[in-house]
């Protein structure tokens, strides 16, 4: 049977309306070409909204001494030498140039008494290196590129949930999808495409991301053929809320610690003194949360399973002034008024430093005509980012995702694929829709719950077994998901279509996490508790007949010279 559908045609498809989506769709009508743009969620809800203190670049306006070789050198240390050293050059050496095109777009920084844009400390930076607006920056980066959006007439269609790219004698030619609040079928047909989906922090049970990030860029990649790396590499942000429950993970700004906030356990011993010496809270993600982590586990946690945060030494004026969502954050959900009481933290699931592989200059991917930026693409932040990196990734690359994507599209023939093509998929959509169908929600709880349990901020063998053996259940059990209703507004089918791709992405984080027997950034293995020189490689992933397919590649080198910009031992 002919099904119904819709065909829309353009040069590039843009997957996914965050900060990289939206920054690859200026790029490409900057280079005179059509550009759709579509996301599962609204126009201005992206994930984006969630890096809230800063965005990093090496401006050099209060800390003069700064300047892209120490911002390359704290990417490279912080990645743990497996980032991909080109991205982190690109990124070091353009993120100033695109903080000052948000400006010439409309945003508004905070200011340093002589008018420049003020910089506050992140964790790991050398210097005060991050550009902010108190601390609300990924929402002025948002709303500054929804409205060039807008003004530069984007098409773009929301609530709209790709299920399938469409791949032809090897090259990737548009995609297939849902359109969640009418129930209609579309069929994009482009020259290439962009995946700007966002991370998966969803395949984990308490997590800061919003209810988009369920990996869905990933799993598409996936599937059409595209090589996946550093999948293992999760990050935890060490302060996530812990009550009350309805708001467990959500986000608490390193800005906070930026600021002065210093963490304390249920003793009042100041900790981070003991882990880190020297840079106190503001040592690396990776490192703070563990601290974090342990405090709870030994048992020095607060009431609600914590430790204390505290900024109230600052003074009230301060703290409103600086951190506004924070302190209506807490007096909002929690009742606390964070410039009187200390808050509770813990680490939450904040972002995935691994997905699609991309060439550095052009964010294409292993597969030709698809394209990645953002969250959903691996190289720049290795085994670990620094907070403020991911904004500055999202323009550096979004943009060159864009002109890389218009570059590639001004040389193609519109690909034609057989209506059979766009049928099937929408045949396999409306398989999921049955009466005795398995209800995803409850698979989903269990594969969340198993991520958190098994494959969490520290792994051993024996843990990521049990994960692995769970997500191969729930891969059976996944054969006979379904939900009831029809296609318009049906909650339970995004779940079976997201749950599809959370399943790759799980499977990809337990698998590569169990084969690198070392610890690194991110990747803590209790078993294997050094970093090993030999494990200088990265893990890349791709679709095979037998299944998951894993090639254990090396770090490229970079150039010599470059090398004196991060300590050298590490090489
Ligand atoms: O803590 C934060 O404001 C998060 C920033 C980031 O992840 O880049």
């Amino acid at each position: 049977m002919e099904e119904t559908f819709k065909t829309i045609k353009t040069d590039v498809l843009v997957i996914g309306a965050g900060g990289a989506g939206m920054r690859a769709s200026i790029a490409v009508k900057e280079a005179g070409l059509d550009v759709v743009m579509v996301t599962k969620s609204l126009l201005g809800k992206a994930h984006t909204v969630m890096a809230e203190g800063g965005i990093a670049a090496a401006l050099g306006n209060v800390d003069p001494q700064d300047n892209w070789k120490v911002h390359y050198g704290d990417i490279i240390e912080e990645g743990v030498y497996i980032s991909n050293w080109k991205m982190a050059e690109i990124c070091a050496k353009e993120a100033p140039e695109r903080v000052f095109e948000l400006e010439s777009y409309g945003a508004l920084f905070d200011r340093t008494p002589d008018g420049r844009i003020l910089q506050r400390a992140f964790g790991a930076h050398t210097y005060r290196r991050l550009c902010h607006v108190g601390d609300r920056t990924g929402l002025e980066i948002i709303k500054t590129l929804e409205d060039q959006i807008l003004h530069r007439d984007v098409k773009f269609y929301d609530e709209m949930y790709i299920t399938k790219i469409v791949v032809k004698n090897g090259k990737a030619c548009g995609a297939i999808g849902i359109k969640m609040n009418t129930g209609e079928f579309h069929y994009f047909q482009a020259k290439s495409v962009i995946v700007a989906t966002g991370g998966c922090g969803r395949v984990y049970k308490v997590t800061s991301n919003s209810w988009e990030s369920t990996g869905d860029g990933l799993g598409l990649a996936y599937e059409a053929g595209a090589v996946l790396k550093d999948m293992e590499m999760i990050q935890f942000h060490p302060t996530g809320m812990v009550y009350p429950p309805g708001v467990k993970g959500l986000l608490i700004t390193e800005a906070v610690r930026g600021e002065g906030g210093i963490l304390l356990n249920s003793k009042g011993e100041r900790y981070m003194l003991r882990y880190s010496p020297q840079k106190k809270e503001l040592d690396a993600r990776d490192v703070v949360a563990r601290a974090n982590y342990r405090e709870i586990q030994e048992g020095r946690g607060t009431e609600h399973g914590g430790v204390y945060l505290d900024i109230t030494s600052k003074g009230a004026d301060y703290i409103k002034h600086k951190l506004p969502s924070m302190y209506m954050q807490f007096m909002e959900f929690a009742g606390v008024d964070i410039t009187k009481e200390k808050m509770e933290v813990a680490p939450t699931v904040h972002y995935q430093m691994g997905g699609i592989r991309v060439e550095p200059e052009t964010g294409h991917s292993s597969l030709e005509g698809l394209f990645a930026a953002g969250e959903v693409a691996s190289g720049l932040h290795g085994a670990n980012r620094l907070g403020g990196n991911s904004l500055a990734d999202i323009l550096v690359f979004g943009r060159r995702a864009g002109i890389g994507a218009a570059e590639y599209s001004k040389n193609v023939k519109d690909i034609e694929v057989d209506t059979k093509v766009v049928n099937d998929e929408i045949k396999r959509i409306k398989g999921f829709l049955r009466k005795d169908g398995k209800n995803p929600y409850e698979l989903i709880d269990r594969l969340t719950t198993a991520m958190s349990d098994h494959v969490g901020i520290v792994r051993t063998k024996e843990e990521i077994e049990k994960a692995i053996k769970i997500i191969n259940e729930l891969k059976e059990d996944y054969k006979n998901v379904g939900s009831l209703g029809s296609f318009k507004y049906n909650h339970g089918l995004l779940g079976c279509l997201e749950l599809g791709n959370m399943l790759i992405a799980t499977e990809a984080i337990s698998r590569a996490a169990l084969m690198r027997e070392e610890s690194r950034g991110a990747h803590t293995r209790v078993d294997f508790p050094k970093k090993d020189k030999n494990w200088l490689k990265n893990i890349e992933i791709k679709k095979a007949n037998s299944g998951m397919q894993f090639d254990v590649v090396p770090v490229e080198e970079m150039p010599e010279e470059y090398k004196q910009y991060a300590k050298p031992e590490e090489y």
